[in-house]
């Protein structure tokens, strides 16, 4: 069965593009670049044998989405990623967020429609829930005013994709994630954005490994036990089972729902400052952080209730923050020994 990732090239996308292939899955990576790089379809090509076919398209080109789909006419279903992901840049940068996360999507929606193909795993958010009264939250937790422009295009984007599933044939799964770490156990492909960090991670290994003079954790005077912000970390390549899993069930025959939504998470809340102490106990390394003014867009606080993807889906994150962190630390000393960071 012949799979359509966008986005495939990122973060997120790559980890669920070995996943797919190691599960007999055929696949199709488009990405416009802008924040990756091709190289990594030789990378995971190295993890599992097979290099995934890769097109540079930019999505919100209609035209070019709609010429790849009349070459492509084979694809069964799409795992969309290909999004603006930095809650931080969104509150400077809205309006480039609300026309790359929406114009792409709609364009990805119409196509699907011509083109008769009916399944979509969506890459959602946990920012969706903005900052939630009651934690942890579950799917059923009031969706409140977003913290950022993210947050925003997330909270849209799945009305407009509940809305088509309610009048076409379109089946989907959405999949709202917490915050994805770490690195194929492999080391071969990890976080690796384009230019500075927005993310924690990779800028606690960049700064660690030299490039960076030192971390700001963003406000140290939040409601919270030390006072930094509380996020879900969840390994990257548990969260990329779980596509496979939620893609198998939408093709699966037993399952006649049209629209589901799952919590992508652990369940455990950490602070900033314990991933922090997690990576010095792991790496035995003493980074380098200043406390600094809060982040916009950030809520202190939030971690999921992620029964419903245990029962329902049958999934599971497995990884705990110390192993999570030894992998996006060998993922980094890996960048430096290839002279690749
Ligand atoms: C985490 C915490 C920062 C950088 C991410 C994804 C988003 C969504 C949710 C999937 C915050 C603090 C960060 C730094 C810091 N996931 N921080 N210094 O904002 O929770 O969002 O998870 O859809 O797409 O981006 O993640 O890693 O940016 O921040 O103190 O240099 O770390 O303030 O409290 P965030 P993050």
């Amino acid at each position: 069965m012949k799979i359509l990732v966008t986005g495939g090239t990122g973060y997120i996308g790559a980890h669920t593009v070995v996943e797919l292939q190691q599960s007999g899955y055929e696949v199709v990576i488009i990405d416009n670049l802008s924040n990756s790089y091709p190289d990594v379809v030789q990378s995971i090509q190295k993890i599992t044998g097979i290099l995934p076919v890769f097109e540079k398209i930019e999505m919100c080109d209609k035209r070019q989405l709609e010429d790849f789909f009349t070459r492509n006419p084979d694809i069964a279903g799409v795992i969309h990623f290909a999004a603006f992901k930095a809650v931080g840049e969104s509150a400077q940068y809205p309006l480039k967020y609300y026309h790359n996360n929406l114009f792409s999507l709609i364009n990805l929606l119409s196509c699907m429609q011509d083109f008769h193909i009916n399944t979509l795993v969506f890459s959602s958010s946990c920012t969706v829930y903005g900052q939630p009264e009651t934690l942890p939250v579950h799917e059923q937790s009031p969706i409140l005013p977003a913290s950022s422009a993210y947050g925003e295009t997330k909270q849209i984007s799945e009305k407009i994709i509940t809305d088509q599933t309610g009048t076409t044939e379109l089946k989907t799964i959405m999949l709202r994630y917490f915050n994805p770490i770490g690195a194929h156990e492999s080391a071969l492909i990890g976080e690796l954005p384009l230019g500075v960090p927005s993310n924690l991670v990779p800028f606690i290994t960049q700064t660690a490994i030299g490039k960076r003079d030192y971390l700001n954790v963003w406000g140290n005077d939040y409601d919270t036990p030390d006072g930094t912000c509380i996020r879900d970390y969840i390994y990257v390549a548990d969260l990329a089972k779980a596509h496979v899993t939620a893609l198998n069930r939408l093709t699966g025959t037993a399952n006649e729902k049209k629209c589901e939504l799952f919590n992508l998470g652990t369940g455990n809340g950490n602070s900033v400052l314990e991933v922090i102490h997690s990576f010095e106990r792991v790496s035995g390394i003493k980074l380098n952080y200043r406390f600094a003014p809060r982040r916009e867009g950030d809520v202190a606080k939030i971690w999921a209730d992620c029964s419903l993807a245990n029962n329902v889906l049958g999934w599971k994150a497995e990884k705990n923050l110390d192993e999570m962190m030894l992998s996006a630390w060998n993922w980094e000393k890996h960048l430096a020994e290839t002279g690749n960071n």
